[in-house]
């Protein structure tokens, strides 16, 4: 039995190689397998035939894809529904991984699994064409678990950002009026492993499930509490409106996600945002003091 994690190279993909248990992982970056190639993506999956493909593959530069739709459809499209193409030829589970981004964000309270969609930006529509086209070309193999404000070592993200600005500035401006789920990519690297290995078993319902770290917060807040845990004044933090801030792509103003789906696939939901960080936290700050230094090396 084994594992195929495409878009290996990236932060959930680095953190979900270490988490399919002892069965063989065939893991592979951009360079190993680009899923907008359909013949590369069916020739892999005949070559190694896994049990379950992971994918983490993804145009995930919310803002740039304004600027590129074109580009940010081919590979979240198009290289899902050639994966879901191939599944179904080879009859292999595929697990996708998707976004809160596919929701608009007027709810206010967590949205379930078979809530409307309804994105309000280019990233967000690709992410939720992608849920379709997995859904549809895979109703018996297909899962889709969407994950939110993703954290973890070895990738750009908010959390590692924070750490950075609390050494360098006086005080940090963050906007205050989008509220979700910060998650620790480890805690969804393990949920993931755990829902193929139940895929496999046949004891896990194909369909949607949400992926985050439980709770919610603004990113307001979430700087706050990074800013705390360094030990530093959170007062630092100055709460700041999106429209003050101004980037390119509209943000969900809330996309907390609820977790219901995952009794029906004995599986229990991810711990509390707040615990994640706590535990993630040194590591994330040590990961941090590293990539400074091997940065610094580079430049001597
Ligand atoms: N990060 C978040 O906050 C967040 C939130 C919600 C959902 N998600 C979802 O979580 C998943 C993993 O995201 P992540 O945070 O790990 O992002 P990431 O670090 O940007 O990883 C995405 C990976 O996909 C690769 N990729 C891009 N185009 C590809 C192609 N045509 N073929 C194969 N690989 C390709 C990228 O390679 P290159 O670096 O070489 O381009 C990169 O290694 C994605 O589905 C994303 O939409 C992320």
């Amino acid at each position: 039995m084994s594992w195929l994690v495409t878009g290996a190279g990236g932060m959930l993909g680095r953190h979900l190689v270490r988490h399919c248990g002892d069965e063989h992982v065939v893991a592979l970056d951009r360079r190993g397998l680009d899923i907008t190639n359909a013949d590369a993506v069916d020739a892999a999956i005949a070559h190694h035939r896994p049990r379950v493909v992971v994918n983490c593959a993804a145009w995930t530069a919310t803002d740039d894809a304004e600027k590129h739709p074109d580009r940010a459809w081919r590979v979240n499209v198009t290289g899902t529904r050639n994966l879901a193409r191939a599944c179904r030829r080879h009859r292999t589970i595929l697990l996708q991984v998707s976004s809160d981004y596919v929701f608009s964000g007027i709810s206010r309270s967590p949205y379930h699994e078979d809530a409307p969609t309804g994105p309000l930006n280019t990233y967000g529509r690709t992410k939720a064409a992608a849920e379709s086209a997995v859904l549809n070309v895979l109703p018996d193999l297909g899962y889709v678990v969407r994950a939110a404000w993703l954290y973890g070592v070895g990738g750009r993200n908010f959390v590692d950002t924070m750490i950075g600005l609390e050494r360098t500035r006086e005080s940090v401006r963050v906007v205050n009026d989008q509220t979700g789920q910060p998650t620790w990519a480890e805690d969804l690297a393990r949920l993931l492993a755990r829902l193929g290995s139940a895929a496999q078993a046949g004891t896990a319902p194909p369909g949607i499930y949400h992926g985050t770290n439980s709770g919610e917060i603004s990113w307001h807040g979430l700087a706050q509490e990074v800013f705390r845990l360094l030990g530093a004044d959170s007062s630092r933090v100055l709460p700041i409106g999106s429209g003050e801030f101004g980037l390119p792509a509209a943000r969900p103003a809330y996309s907390a996600l609820g977790h219901g789906r995952w009794a029906r696939a004995g599986i229990p939901p991810l711990r509390h945002w707040r615990s994640a960080l706590h535990v993630a936290f040194p590591l994330l700050q040590e990961a941090h003091v590293q990539e400074g230094k091997t940065r610094e090396s580079i430049r001597n």
